[in-house]
């Protein structure tokens, strides 16, 4: 990234790493080669690859990946697979990200309601405040009907982490399955799985890869309830180029490939394969939360001093003291105080964006104490 540039919206775009763009290209000459490719090196080897980094970076077993384009078509390949029944219902929260809404939304036609739970009182127009409780709120919102919970795990807007354990844990005494859009925390935040029952994502935010990559995590009993996609990358072999399949009474593998669709773009993959790995040997996401919750009340330290910020730096330290936030700091603020500081913000060559009312301020481990300084002069100025 050019040096005199501040990019604090990952929230938006991940940057692409130097080691992921260097793999690209060198693929991209081999597609220019196509009697070069190699089936399984160049193809099947990659994608897995791709579902060992994940799973590494998540500390799952790389069986329950399957490789998706973005989070959206993960979490449709569970809404579409799931069996539903007329009378079914889905909760998901109020003020969800559309990939997040329109799947479940879109389920009406099989009679399937979606019901749309507020996380705290007053939402949207009042901010989310350290005490309050959104996941009892959603697991008190749990009707006999109830089949299917779908969160987002980080906010698009307003930067609320919900606690996925707790959820899990609730939804699993109440026989229902937590399902959550993990993109806003993927690659920044530390999470266990334990009783979710799917966790999709998209790899170009947090994870640093190209737009059309994603990753969908399913428990392996869950992922036997699903309709299969159907495509013939799914076999329970690998595919084989030889021309002879293997007989098998099953069709579908009962790994994650069951869930996936047809050819992947192999360079997507293999970008993000790298910029994960990249994230490993950083320390994965045990070293890069703590990292951003280190910049980040270093920056809330510095805006609490004045008088027109501490309010807000109050609000959302308390939040982050108390696990509710993740790598996104969204300062609910006027329209034209947001729209004044992102004009000034070009000008100095700093990227952040807007969502909803909020000012997003999204640090990730490359990020230093440099940085806070020149983010929190910035902001003091405004
Ligand atoms: C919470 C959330 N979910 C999903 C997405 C994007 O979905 P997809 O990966 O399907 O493009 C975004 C993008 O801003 C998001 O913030």
């Amino acid at each position: 990234m050019p040096p005199e540039l501040l990019w604090l919206s990952h929230c938006k775009d991940g940057p692409l790493p130097r080691v992921a763009a260097d793999v690209l290209i060198r693929l991209l000459a081999t597609e220019l080669r196509p009697w070069d490719v190699r089936w399984k090196e160049d193809f099947l080897d990659i994608q897995r690859s791709l579902r060992e980094a994940g799973a590494a970076l998540f500390g799952v077993d790389a069986r329950d990946m399957s490789l998706t384009t973005c989070t959206t078509t993960g979490l449709e390949a569970v809404a579409l697979g799931y069996p539903w029944r007329s009378g079914d219902e889905v909760l998901i929260p109020l003020g969800e990200f559309p990939s997040n809404r329109l799947p479940w939304l879109s389920l009406a036609s099989r009679g399937v309601r979606c019901t749309e739970v507020p996380l705290w009182d007053g939402q949207p127009s009042s901010t989310p405040r350290a005490d309050m409780a959104p996941e009892q709120r959603l697991l008190d919102a749990i009707t006999p009907c109830t089949r299917v919970m779908a969160v987002s795990w980080v906010r698009y807007q307003d930067g609320v982490r919900l606690d996925l354990a707790t959820l899990a844990r609730g939804c699993r005494e109440r026989g229902v399955h937590l399902v959550v859009d993990g993109i806003q925390g993927a690659g920044t935040m530390a999470a266990s799985f334990e009783g979710v029952s799917a966790f999709a994502t998209g790899g170009h935010k947090g994870l640093l890869g190209l737009q059309g990559q994603g990753l969908l995590w399913t428990d392996a009993a869950f992922r036997q309830q699903l309709t299969p996609i159907g495509t013939w990358l799914s076999a329970p072999d690998d595919f084989s180029q030889g021309g002879t399949q293997a007989n098998h009474d099953a069709l579908w593998a009962t790994d994650g490939r069951r869930l996936e669709a047809g050819s992947p773009s192999i360079v997507s993959c293999a970008a993000l394969a790298a910029s994960i790995r990249l994230l490993l040997e950083c320390g994965g996401v045990a070293a890069i939360q703590p990292h951003i919750v280190r910049l980040q009340r270093a920056l809330l330290s510095q805006l609490s001093s004045d008088a027109a910020w501490a309010a807000e730096a109050a609000r959302l330290d308390a939040l982050v003291q108390a696990n509710r936030a993740g790598s996104i700091l969204s300062f609910a603020l006027p329209a034209e105080a947001c729209e004044r500081l992102i004009n000034a913000a070009t000008t100095q060559h700093i990227h952040a964006s807007t969502r909803e009312g909020y000012l997003r301020i999204a640090f990730h481990g490359w990020h230093d104490m440099g940085d806070v300084q020149r983010c929190a002069g910035w902001l003091l100025a405004g």
